[in-house]
């Protein structure tokens, strides 16, 4: 009850700072103007506390959150970018799968990353030293800046954020893909009826996560605004805990 009522509060609150948060602080689009409230109430502890990151920036611990399956969906990834592509990776990962789309894109390809948090930039730009090819900015998710990309990654972002900030996500990287490029949606989805762990993650997800589950009750499309624009696919995985769902620009 506690934790819906804070969700509720931080949608809201989400709501108020998303028009602060998104506008970039610099005219370039190179840094972000707040830290949002579902940052500071719900995920400081992961992304804002430097001990616990430098902690929890392994694969390790990544396979252990995902039950096993990081490499799996990391594979599922990286197979839908190609050497020589532009590719934006909204957020910073923890583990090794950044570095991975730097070496698919190639000395040849671009690989650009975003996240709003200076600490997440400076993890993310240490592991990309040694790939020329990679840029680091601070940046919200929902003000992208205005390049094109052939592939965006969207790794286990959306059951982060509140729905508002879900929506504005999905529009902002929607719009900066180019034709005939795609948007990867790589994240939780509603698990089969049957699925042995159903109830243990609602329960963690009403814990940990406030934002999860409305990924079990909606389609990625369900949160963009010209979804008619883009041909939708989905692919799910370990009983349909994860999906990924691709936007293909038409
Ligand atoms: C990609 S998500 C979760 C990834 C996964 N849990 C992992 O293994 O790291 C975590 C990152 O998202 C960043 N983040 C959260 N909201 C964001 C937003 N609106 N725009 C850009 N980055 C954001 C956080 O700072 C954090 O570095």
């Amino acid at each position: 009850m506690k934790i819906q009522a804070n969700s509720r509060r931080i949608a809201d609150a989400g709501r108020k700072v998303s028009a602060a948060a998104n506008r970039p602080a610099m005219p370039d689009g190179s840094a972000n103007a707040a830290i949002p409230a579902y940052m500071r109430e719900v995920y400081d502890w992961a992304y804002l506390n430097e001990t616990n990151a430098r902690l929890l920036d392994h694969d390790l611990i990544v396979s252990a959150i995902l039950l096993g399956n990081n490499a799996r969906l990391r594979r599922a990834l990286v197979a839908e970018v190609a050497n020589g592509q532009r590719v934006l990776q909204v957020a910073h990962v923890y583990g090794k799968l950044i570095p991975e789309i730097a070496r698919r894109v190639g000395p040849d390809g671009f690989l650009d990353v975003i996240d709003l948090v200076p600490l997440q930039a400076a993890l993310c730009r240490r592991k990309l030293r040694g790939f020329p090819q990679a840029r680091v900015r601070i940046a919200s998710a929902t003000c992208p800046g205005d390049e094109m990309y052939d592939v965006i990654s969207c790794f286990f972002l959306l059951h982060e954020i509140p729905d508002e900030w879900k929506r504005a996500v999905v529009d902002a990287l929607l719009l900066q893909v180019n034709r005939g490029g795609k948007v990867v949606f790589v994240d939780y989805h509603r698990p089969a009826r049957w699925h042995p762990l159903r109830g243990m993650m609602r329960q963690l997800f009403n814990r940990l996560e406030p934002f999860a589950e409305s990924l079990w009750h909606h389609q990625v499309a369900d949160f963009a605004t010209a979804a008619e624009n883009y041909h939708w696919q989905k692919q799910t995985f370990f009983g349909g805990l994860y999906q990924k769902t691709i936007a293909c620009r038409r």
